[in-house]
């Protein structure tokens, strides 16, 4: 078995979505010591944005110089995730939704004719049997019935994203309202550590 580990905190050893996920991750390989891992760390090395070059590199498979090099990181993207049984995906909420930086990653699998296609009876998700984890942490309560729910454009996206390219298997393991103060923010991690005993 496969299992993807992705992160895209901004916010490094301060993280609570990578703290997550390498928790996720270790409990997963206790339950599974032959899972192999492969890691991808898109804040650090960050997946190129899309461009008129790179897209239609992207639909012709025709690329020189530089836009090669970046054909190259979106293809291995791609691959390491339709190869993935699993995705641990750490997301931070910034600014109501997604680090930037995980969008171009979706960009890169958002494939038709590889994740999703388009058939006679409208789009068709390809990508049904993987198990999503998304490490969710935010600096607010977005949970019904808070007030902010309607803000919340960072699960809600992810959610309908997988769910579009045909994975209904989507848990979320959230620490959320880490702002607020230090007491809240321990808390919200050590119950987020807690809930993933139970994956
Ligand atoms: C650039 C940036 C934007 C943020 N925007 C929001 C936001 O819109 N709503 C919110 O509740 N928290 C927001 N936060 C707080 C983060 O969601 C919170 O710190 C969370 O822990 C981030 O995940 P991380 O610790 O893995 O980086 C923001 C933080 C940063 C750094």
């Amino acid at each position: 078995m496969k299992l993807l580990h992705v992160d895209s905190s901004i916010t490094g050893s301060q993280s609570v979505s990578r703290r997550i996920t390498a928790s996720i991750v270790a409990h997963l390989k206790l339950k599974a010591p032959d899972l192999v891992v492969t890691y991808r760390d898109i804040a650090a090395r960050p997946i190129p944005h899309l461009s008129e070059v790179l897209f239609v590199a992207k639909a012709t498979g025709n690329a020189s110089g530089e836009i090669q090099h970046d054909l190259a990181v979106t293809e291995a993207a791609l691959d390491e995730f339709l190869t993935a049984d699993t995705v641990v995906l750490g997301a931070p909420m910034y600014n109501f939704g997604i680090p930037s930086q995980l969008k171009t990653w979706i960009d890169s699998l958002a494939i038709a004719g590889k994740t999703f296609r388009y058939s006679e009876n409208g789009p068709e998700g390809l990508c049904g049997g993987k198990r999503v984890i998304i490490a969710s942490a935010r600096g607010g309560i977005y949970t019904p019935p808070s007030p902010m729910a309607s803000l919340d454009h960072q699960e809600t996206y992810l959610r309908s994203l997988f769910g579009f390219i045909g994975i209904s298997d989507i848990a979320v393991v959230r620490a959320e309202g880490v702002a607020i103060g230090p007491e809240q923010r321990q808390q919200a991690l050590e119950a987020a550590l807690a809930a993933v005993a139970a994956l």
